[in-house]
C-alpha cells in the first residue's frame, strides 16, 4: 500500500510571515492518518516553515536545488544546505523551470542524484505540453522524462521517488486531465519503472497527478487506483482549501 501524498507547491507566492502564519491555521487540521502533507515553499521561508511544523506531521519541501554541493553558482542553493536547514523533500524538473529556466533532463537527472545524496526526497515533475498532447506524444514525453529522471539510481532510491504528473496545459488554466486520462498516463509511467526497475520498485513509487487540482475535484482523482496523490500549485496557497485536498486524500 503506498501513502497518498498531498504536496502543496506555493511556487513565488507569500513572505516568512504570511508562511508562518499558514502552518498556524493548518496545524491539526491538515494532518490526516494515512496522507502525507508537504509544503514546498520558496527558499526565504524554508527556515521558518522547518520551526512552524516542529511537533506536526507536515513536511517541508524546497521547489529547486543545485547539484553541485557548492561552489561559484551565483544565486543557487544546494542539497547540502537544504539538509541544513532540515527540509525533507524538494521539487525537481518543474515545467516551469523546464520552460523558464532551461532545465533539461539532464540538469533533472543531476539533481535527482544529488537530493538523495543529501538524504532529500525528490518529487521529480514530467507531463507533456498542448501541443505535445495533441501529436498524440503524452506517452512518450513522459516515457523520455522518467526514464531520464531517474537514470542511475539504485532500486532502493527509485522506489522513494515521487513522480509528479503534470499536464502542462492543466497547470494553472483551470482546465485538468480528466481523472481517467490522468490514471492511464500514470498507470504507463509505473509499467515503465517497472521496466527499469521491476515490479517491486515500480509498486512502491508514488505518482501524484498536478493541474487544477481543487478541493472540489480532488476526490475524482483519489478514486484511481494508480494516483498516489497531487501536487497542488493555486488551492494549495489558502489555508480552507489546502486542508481540504488533505481531507481529500484519504
Ligand atoms: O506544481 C503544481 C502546479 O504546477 C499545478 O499548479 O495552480 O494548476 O494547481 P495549479
Amino acid at each position: 500500500m503506498r501513502t497518498p501524498i498531498i504536496a502543496g507547491n506555493w511556487k513565488m507566492f507569500k513572505t516568512v510571515a504570511e508562511a508562518t502564519a499558514f502552518i498556524q491555521e493548518v496545524k491539526g487540521k491538515a494532518e490526516v492518518d494515512g496522507v502525507e502533507s508537504v509544503i514546498c515553499a520558496p527558499y526565504t521561508s524554508l527556515p521558518a516553515l522547518v520551526q512552524a511544523v516542529k511537533g506536526t506531521t507536515l513536511k517541508v519541501g524546497a521547489q529547486n536545488l543545485h547539484w553541485e554541493d557548492s561552489g561559484a553558482f551565483t544565486g543557487e542553493i544546494s542539497g547540502a544546505m537544504l539538509k541544513d536547514l532540515g527540509v525533507d523533500y524538494v521539487i525537481i524538473g518543474h515545467s516551469e523551470r523546464r520552460a523558464y529556466f532551461a532545465e533539461t533532463d539532464e540538469n533533472v537527472n543531476k539533481k535527482v542524484h544529488a537530493a538523495f545524496k543529501h538524504g532529500l526526497l525528490p518529487i521529480v515533475c514530467v507531463g507533456e505540453s498542448l501541443e505535445e498532447r495533441e501529436a498524440g506524444k503524452t506517452k512518450d514525453v513522459c516515457r523520455v522524462q522518467t526514464e531520464a529522471a531517474l537514470q542511475g539510481l539504485s532500486a532502493e532510491q527509485a522506489a522513494q521517488v515521487v513522480v509528479a504528473y503534470e499536464p502542462i496545459w492543466a497547470i494553472g488554466t483551470g482546465k485538468t486531465s480528466t481523472a481517467q486520462d490522468a490514471a492511464d498516463v500514470i498507470g504507463y509511467i509505473r509499467e515503465r519503472i517497472s521496466a527499469v526497475f521491476g515490479g517491486e520498485v515500480a509498486g512502491k513509487v508514488r505518482i501524484q497527478y498536478g493541474g487544477s487540482v481543487k478541493p472540489n475535484n480532488i476526490r475524482e482523482f483519489m478514486q484511481k487506483e494508480d494516483i498516489d496523490g497531487a501536487l497542488v500549485g493555486g488551492a494549495s496557497l489558502e489555508p480552507a482549501s489546502y486542508v481540504q485536498l488533505v481531507e481529500g486524500a484519504r
